[in-house]
């Protein structure tokens, strides 16, 4: 197939392990006859520095005209002025928005040569293999927010979150049809006993699961009472649902069940087949350019591109397997490294290429 992918490798590490997704993409495309090309744009600091904006309208139509994108990291101490009108931040957010992805798909397994990574205890982890469906354009990202300075000396700033009946309907439904194919165990992550989004999203999650999928289980948590039990009982979730900010916070201590923030990939959808697809993790301004970042959040994101806006299940499975074959020669960044083992961005993005040479290709 032909298939034209928009670059946005941003800030930080994020050139670093885009560049090996992209070495993986084409692994892919040479083994299985696809051809992609790829459209490289500007997004967050390095879009600010050369054109004033963090999402210039070029890199939108870049994106708009491409099946899928694969993005980086954005942000970074140059630009973190908490006085600053512009933030990289900024254009991550409104790309979300303006391509209307309200579904974020963050899968957490933890394959079996990482359970003794983790900073639990191996028997914890073993065996967890959870998705997060995070709602990604609506709460308190995107409500009304202000600072203002109500005396000379007393500045007042609030944001707001906000949802609508039919913003919490789809992005549950995106998540039932996944726990559907999976396990069967819906679980809802609110703070309903304080907050009126949340009896509200409670209320429309519990009346779509009895009327469209009384087939699943459907549990509710509270996201204090979550965050707890993803570290006591981290294998007993299949699919949680959650708003915006929960979603962040949650999915950043869940990526620890895999002992590193650097292998979680994400998918963000909408109602079309485009997705944008990116790394959980920042930019980390501290390893940038030192050849030292983990570019298998990266690369897991390339195989769900593959496999959520190419419909490319068998590629997407083979770059998961060649990911797990990495692993299991002990090929990792200094992350994941025992001390004085450790593995470059780019070394293990060749391990990977190679894992995926070797594999037999499907008919
Ligand atoms: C993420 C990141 C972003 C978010 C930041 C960079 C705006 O933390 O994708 O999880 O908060 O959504
Ligand atoms: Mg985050």
């Amino acid at each position: 197939m032909q298939a034209t992918i928009a670059l946005l490798p941003g800030d930080g590490i994020g050139p670093e392990v885009v560049a090996e997704g992209v070495r993986v993409l084409n692994a892919v495309a040479a083994a299985y006859g696809h051809s992609f090309a790829y459209r490289e744009a500007l997004l967050g600091g390095c879009a600010i520095d050369a054109t004033g904006s963090p999402l210039p309208a070029a890199t939108l139509a870049a994106c708009e005209a491409a099946d899928a994108v694969l993005l980086g990291a954005v942000g970074g101490p140059k630009w973190d002025d908490p006085r600053a009108k512009v933030r990289p931040e900024q254009g991550l957010l409104g790309l979300r928005k303006a391509l209307g992805l309200y579904a974020n798909l963050r899968p957490v397994a933890v394959p079996e040569q990482l359970a003794e990574r983790s900073p639990l205890r191996p028997e914890l982890v073993r065996g967890v293999d959870l998705i997060v469906v995070r709602e990604l354009t609506g709460g308190i990202y995107f409500g009304a927010k202000e600072s203002v300075f109500i005396r000379p000396d007393e500045e007042r700033a609030y944001d707001t979150c906000v949802y609508t009946t039919s913003e919490i309907a789809r992005v549950v439904r995106r998540a039932a049809d996944l726990a559907r194919q999976r396990r069967g165990l819906l679980t809802s992550v609110d703070k309903a006993n304080v907050l009126e989004t949340s009896r509200l999203w409670r209320r429309v999650t519990t009346e779509i699961v009895a009327h469209e999928y009384p087939d699943l289980r459907l549990e509710h948590i509270l996201v204090d009472a979550c965050a707890m039990h993803l570290l006591r009982r981290p294998a007993d979730f299949d699919v949680i649902v959650t708003e915006n900010m929960f979603g962040d916070i949650l999915t950043d201590e869940a990526s620890m069940l895999t002992g590193s923030l650097g292998m979680l990939p994400s998918a963000s959808l909408g109602d079309g087949q485009r997705g944008l697809y990116e790394p959980i993790h920042g930019s980390a301004p501290d390893i940038a350019g030192q050849g030292r970042a983990n570019p298998l959040a990266t690369i897991l994101s390339t195989a769900l591109l593959l496999r959520h806006s190419l419909g490319l299940e068998a590629e997407a499975a083979a770059v998961e397997a060649a990911v797990a074959a990495t692993l299991e020669q002990g090929i990792v960044t200094a992350d994941l490294a025992a001390a004085g083992s450790a593995y470059s961005t780019e070394a293990v993005g060749t391990a990977v290429v190679a894992a995926l040479q070797r594999q037999p290709v499907a008919a």
